[in-house]
């Protein structure tokens, strides 16, 4: 809250003329749409794919140019580049009426930098760093003439056999919150109009992420309670920031389907939020309600979808085919059509593209953005911010240079996985993507003997390159195996209902530990996996996500302690994909299970523990830190009140390092059950060895507030928890009153 209000009275102090520009708009955009004809309106709400990734550059896409000169077309997605977007500009300039076309993309975390997948950047719990990663993608994405990057995805996710679990914050709403409100901001920038600002796209409205089963493009059903606490929070924090954007989502929710749901779009999002901006589909999400069984044909989809709030067509088709007809049929109301164009063409005009629609094709500022060493430097960072050190017995990290190190794995000399699923190949960016093997390399230095053996591939079956590596290994004073997936197993539409190291990845590390050899272990992945072999027989062990550009320097950073690890899990890590849903803020249950021994009767599974491998918040240094008990500044305080909780955090080891402070509440009894431990806040702190600080957090009312069995979101007066840790499992905890008035 308090960061979106400094950035707010930043945001005006720096812009004296914003409110002036602002308020001329909405007369601006009266006196074009005055000047359209039904038609031309229907085109503003179309949106087409260039086809580039697949077919190569849009002069083959004859026939959308001469939709886009005829006015039938407001927006264009996966055009890349200044040129092409140049070269369609032109077109859209020689229409009757000369609206410009907004460019659209997907630049989820990177352009030309690739930074690390946005679960990875939420590992940081780093907000500046995650601002600071959307911020160069924006930099970069205007520069290539892209206007609108379709990000962030602020879907919370608790299943992680849903691929897309990569996309976004992981499983909690503070902290998804808390990453929406940053993302945005490093997107937008100063104010949208600057030329290294795109406009940013709160995605998948609403409930994506719990799709059944993990399934993409699922169904979801939840109740309203789970819905307003758990899923539209980031999406609140997002509009609150000013997200210009937001995309409806491909799954039903509750028997409608998102594209069509007025309960989302017109109720909450617009009523009672007051959004401003506009609603894009997702791609053919209009046409799909008929596969969905919603809508009978094209027609009453893009009824239900224009009635329901969605401005814009992604691909489907539907508007531009049957709008105009409805509307003049009688069946659409041509307001509703209005409202559309109108958030469209405001955006157009708050990005100046009336003004000058080339002032995103700027060959000087490309050129300049597209080798930018500062924002490699930066990634490298954000990077080592994201690894998660999951285990290290007997201090086996950091390592020394010097000696021999056996590097092996199927990733460990990869160079494109690093980049995750949604990076763009460039022709000539292989020579910047740093390896895990060249940052060791590079690191290491001449004294320090490199060897190298791959084992197996990321799917092999075959055990055939085991020997060799083996043989590898026994040769070496330490070896760092680098296992994971490859960049294409989690992203959109990559669901998996096994969550194991694919193929004989496991079984590799199996035959290195029985060398008797230290070995560490880095996990390079898009999602949580599951490795419980690894975690109960192999000393160390790093969760690198896919970590961009500077992947392998990142690495080598952290294997050699240049930094020290500070990365803590954004979602509970199962033992088995049995355990899914997993999520540490889960209600109590009737018959709770207070221990692993005393299984009877009791919320349980009778072959498994309940708890995840690795808990939520969950995070080690090389260097540990020791909480004091928490000191409350006092244990009763009344609505309008507030409480401070402190600790003393003290570095006891042997390394400077950085922790992530964490607080979480319970509330213990309540007109609705109320979930074990819910954050609340966390305070990043940087100790030298042997240092200490005092930190405080401070609650109040708003921070108990729930919603209650008639959807109002209220705080009880009653009895509470408060804990503060490392992670959501090791606290320390202290208990509070709040008092009636
Ligand atoms: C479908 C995805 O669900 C969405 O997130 C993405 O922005 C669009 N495709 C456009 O590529």
């Amino acid at each position: 809250m308090k960061r979106s209000f400094f950035f707010a009275l930043a945001a005006i102090a720096f812009c004296p003329g914003i409110h002036a520009q602002r308020k001329a708009i909405p007369q601006k955009v009266d006196s074009v749409l005055r000047l359209m004809t039904l038609e031309e309106k229907i085109g503003q709400m179309n949106q087409y794919n260039g086809d580039w990734a697949a077919t190569g550059p849009i002069t083959r896409e004859g026939d959308k140019q001469d939709q886009i000169r005829k006015g039938m077309v407001g927006s264009m997605l996966n055009i890349m580049g200044i040129e092409h977007t140049r070269e369609l500009q032109e077109i859209a300039m020689s229409s009757r009426r000369k609206i410009p076309l907004l460019f659209g993309q997907d630049v989820i975390h990177g352009y030309r930098t690739i930074f690390p997948i946005p679960l990875g950047e939420a590992a940081s719990w780093d907000l500046d760093a995650i601002e600071s990663s959307a911020r160069i993608a924006a930099t970069e994405a205007a520069a290539a003439g892209i206007h609108w990057t379709f990000a962030p995805m602020v879907d919370i996710a608790r299943d992680p056999r849903w691929g897309r679990v990569m996309e976004g914050a992981g499983e909690d709403p503070y902290l998804g919150s808390c990453i929406a409100r940053a993302r945005v901001q490093g997107f937008q920038g100063k104010r949208l109009g600057d030329t290294d600002a795109v406009m940013a796209c709160a995605k998948h409205f609403a409930a994506y992420g719990a799709a059944i089963g993990g399934r993409d493009y699922n169904s979801v059903d939840m109740s309203l309670r789970t819905l307003w606490e758990v899923y539209l929070p980031p999406f609140r924090a997002a509009e609150e920031a000013g997200a210009a954007t937001f995309m409806n989502s491909f799954n039903d929710l509750d028997g409608i389907p998102a594209t069509g749901n007025r309960y989302l779009q017109r109720d909450i999002l617009k009523g009672q939020w007051g959004f401003k901006g506009f609603v894009v589909s997702d791609w053919g999400s209009v046409g799909e309600m008929i596969a969905h069984g919603y809508a009978k044909d094209h027609a009453e989809a893009a009824f239900k979808a224009v009635t329901a709030g969605c401005d814009m067509d992604m691909e489907s088709r539907s508007y531009i085919s049957q709008l105009a007809g409805l509307v003049k049929a009688g069946k659409v109301d041509g307001t509703l059509i209005d409202d559309a164009v109108r958030r469209i063409l405001t955006k157009k005009f708050e990005l100046g593209l009336f003004d000058d629609p080339y002032k995103f094709c700027n060959a000087a500022r490309s050129a300049q953005q597209w080798n930018n060493p500062d924002n490699l430097r930066v990634e490298r960072t954000v990077a080592e911010k994201s690894i998660v050190l999951l285990q290290n017995e007997h201090q086996l990290l950091p390592l020394k240079k010097g000696g021999t190190i056996a590097l092996i794995g199927p990733l460990i000399k990869s160079v494109r996985d690093n980049l995750g699923f949604w990076s763009y190949e460039w022709p000539d960016d292989s020579d910047r993507i740093v390896s895990p093997w060249e940052g060791v390399r590079r690191k290491a230095g001449e004294g320090t003997r490199l060897l190298y053996a791959r084992g197996c591939g990321l799917t092999d079956t075959s055990r055939a390159g085991f020997a060799e590596a083996v043989a590898t290994a026994q040769q070496a004073d330490v070896v760092i195996i680098d296992v994971g997936e490859t960049r294409d197993m989690s992203g959109e539409a990559k669901s998996r209902s096994n969550l194991h190291l694919p193929g004989v990845q496991e079984e590799l590390i199996q035959a290195i530990q029985s060398t008797g050899r230290p070995v560490v272990v880095m996990i390079s992945a898009g999602r949580p996996l599951i490795f419980n072999w690894t975690a109960d027989h192999v000393p160390a062990i790093l969760y690198t996500w896919w970590l961009g550009t500077e992947a392998g320097d990142a690495m080598a950073d952290v294997l050699f302690g240049d930094y020290n690890p500070s990365g803590k899990l954004p979602m509970s890590f199962p033992r088995a994909e049995g355990q899914i849903p997993i999520y540490y803020d889960h209600f109590s249950t009737g018959r709770p299970a207070r221990n692993d021994s005393d299984l009877n009767y009791v919320s349980a599974y009778t072959d498994l523990p309940n708890d995840p491998r690795y808990p939520f918040g969950y995070g080690l240094s090389y260097t540990h830190f020791s909480y004091s008990d928490i000191t409350l500044s006092s244990a009763r305080f009344k609505p309008g009140g507030r409480l401070t909780a402190t600790v003393t955090v003290t570095n006891a080891g042997a390394y400077d390092g950085r922790e992530t402070v964490q607080l979480y509440i319970r509330d213990l009894y309540g007109s609705v059950v109320r979930p074990v431990r819910e954050l609340k806040g966390f305070q990043q702190v940087f100790l030298k060895a042997g240092e200490s600080k005092t930190l405080t957090f401070t609650l109040t009312t708003a921070d108990l507030r729930f919603y209650n069995d008639k959807l109002q979101y209220i705080f009880e007066p009653g009895a509470f928890k408060v804990f503060i840790g490392g992670n959501s499992r090791d606290v320390k905890e202290a208990a509070f009153t709040l008092d009636r008035e």
